[in-house]
C-alpha cells in the first residue's frame, strides 16, 4: 500500500486555503497538515466537513514563529509545502502595512528558509508560493498581464506580495530550493470574508445596508470561481515545472459597478423583491487611495502546458454563491458579529 504524502498547506483555515485544503485531502493522495493562525480571517468552519478525516490534521501556528516551524519540519517529513497564509485585503493593508509585512514577507522568507534547511538536496520536493496578479500593477483599457511581465506592486498588499514572490525565486537561484509560484486573479464563492467586494455587496444586499462602491465603479477584475483556483493549485504543485511561474485567471472581466448591479439583480430574484429594489441601496463613497485601474490575466502557459481552464461560468458561480450564503446564515453571522463591525463603521465612515 502507498501511504499518503504528507504536505504542509498554510493559511487552509482561510477563504482560497479551505478549498484548497479540501481538494487534496479528498483525492486521497495526501496527509494535509493545515498551519493556521486563525486570524479574523480564519474560520474552522471552513472545514468541518473534512476535520474527522485521519488524513487531515489542523495545527494552530504563525509561521512568523521560526522556532516552531523549525519543530515541524523536525518531525515530518514534508514532500511539499503549499504557501497560502497572508494579510489579503488591500484596504487593511492600506490602514496597516506593516501586518503585511510581517506575514507576508517575514512569515513567508521564514518558511522559504525553514524548507531550505531542512530539505537541503532531498529529491522531488517542492516550495509552492500561491501569489496574487496584483503584483504585475495596473492595466488600462487594454492589454493582459503574462508571467513575463514586469512586477509594478502599488498597494501595500501587492508590494508585500511582490516581495514574497522575489524571496521564492531568490531561494530557488542562489539556494536550488525547488519552487514553482501562481499569480492568480481575483476569486470568489462559498467561504469568502464579507469584507471583499463580492460577500461585502451579498451580506449588505441580504440585510438592506448601503452597498458601497468606490468612486464611479469603473474599475475592472478578472473573476475566478475559487474551486477553479483550487484545481489550477493542485495541477500545478502536481504537474508544474520547477521554477515556473503561472498565472491562474477567469477570462472575466467586469467592471465593478456592473457586477454590484448584477449581484443586486440575482438576489432580488432569490428574495423575491420586485426588481430593481436593492440597486437603490448604491452608494458612491469616497475612491481607494491609488485604486488598480484594471486587473486582467492571460492563462494561456497554465492551458497549454497543463491543460487547465475555468470550469464554471460566472453566473453559475455567483448563484453557487449566493445560494451558499443563504444556506450558511450562522456562518455570516458568526464572522460579521465582534471586531467586524468596527472595522466596517471606521473603513467605511473613511470612504464617505
Ligand atoms: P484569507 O485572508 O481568506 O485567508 C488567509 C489565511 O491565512 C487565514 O486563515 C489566516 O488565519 C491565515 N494567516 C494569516 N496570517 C497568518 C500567519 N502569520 N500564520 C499562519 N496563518 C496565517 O486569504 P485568501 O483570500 O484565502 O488568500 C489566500 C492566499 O491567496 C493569499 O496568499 C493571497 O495573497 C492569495 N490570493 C488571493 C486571491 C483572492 O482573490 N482572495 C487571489 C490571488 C491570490
Ligand atoms: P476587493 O474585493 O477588495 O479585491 P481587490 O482590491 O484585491 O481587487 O475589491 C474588488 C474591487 O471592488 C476593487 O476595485 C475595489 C472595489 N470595492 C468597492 O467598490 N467597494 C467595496 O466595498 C470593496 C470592498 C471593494
Amino acid at each position: 500500500m502507498i501511504l499518503p504524502e504528507k504536505i504542509l498547506i498554510t493559511g487552509g483555515a482561510g477563504f482560497i486555503g479551505s478549498h484548497v485544503v479540501r481538494r487534496f485531502i479528498k483525492s486521497g493522495s495526501y496527509e494535509v497538515f493545515n498551519l493556521d493562525k486563525l486570524t479574523y480571517a480564519g474560520n474552522l468552519e471552513n472545514l468541518k466537513d473534512v476535520e474527522a478525516n485521519p488524513n487531515y490534521h489542523f495545527i494552530n501556528g504563525d509561521i512568523c514563529d521560526y522556532t516552531f516551524i523549525k519543530s515541524l519540519f523536525h518531525e515530518h517529513d514534508f514532500l511539499g509545502v503549499i504557501h497560502l497564509a497572508a494579510e489579503s485585503h488591500v484596504d487593511r493593508s492600506i490602514a496597516n502595512p506593516m501586518e503585511f509585512i510581517q506575514t507576508n514577507v517575514v512569515g513567508t522568507v521564514i518558511l522559504l528558509n525553514v524548507a531550505k534547511e531542512f530539505w537541503n538536496g532531498k529529491d522531488g520536493k517542492r516550495f509552492y508560493h500561491v501569489s496574487t496578479d496584483e503584483v504585475y500593477g495596473s492595466l488600462d483599457d487594454e492589454g493582459f498581464f503574462l508571467e513575463t511581465t514586469p512586477y509594478d506592486p502599488k498597494s501595500p498588499y501587492s508590494a508585500s506580495k511582490a516581495s514574497s514572490d522575489h524571496f521564492v525565486r531568490a531561494y530557488g537561484n542562489t539556494y536550488g530550493l525547488p519552487y514553482v509560484i501562481s499569480n492568480c486573479s481575483n476569486n470568489y464563492g462559498p467561504n469568502h470574508f464579507p469584507e471583499k467586494l463580492i460577500p461585502l455587496m451579498i451580506n449588505n444586499i441580504k440585510n438592506k445596508k448601503s452597498l458601497p462602491v468606490y468612486g464611479k465603479g469603473e474599475n475592472i477584475r478578472d473573476w475566478l470561481y475559487v474551486e477553479d483556483h483550487a484545481r489550477a493549485v493542485q495541477l500545478i504543485f502536481e504537474k508544474g515545472t520547477t521554477g515556473e511561474t503561472y498565472n491562474i485567471g477567469g477570462g472575466n472581466e467586469w467592471k465593478n459597478i456592473d457586477l454590484v448591479h448584477l449581484l443586486c439583480d440575482l438576489m432580488d430574484q432569490k428574495m423575491n423583491n420586485p426588481q430593481g429594489t436593492s440597486r437603490r441601496f448604491i452608494t458612491f463613497v469616497k475612491d481607494r487611495a491609488g485604486h488598480d485601474l484594471r486587473y486582467a490575466i492571460d492563462a494561456t502557459k497554465l492551458s497549454e502546458e497543463l491543460g487547465w481552464k475555468p470550469a464554471f461560468q460566472f453566473k453559475e458561480g455567483l448563484q453557487k454563491t449566493i445560494d451558499w450564503y443563504f444556506e450558511n446564515e450562522d456562518w455570516l453571522d458568526d464572522v460579521t458579529s465582534g471586531d467586524y463591525m468596527k472595522y466596517y463603521e471606521q473603513h467605511y465612515s473613511r470612504s464617505s
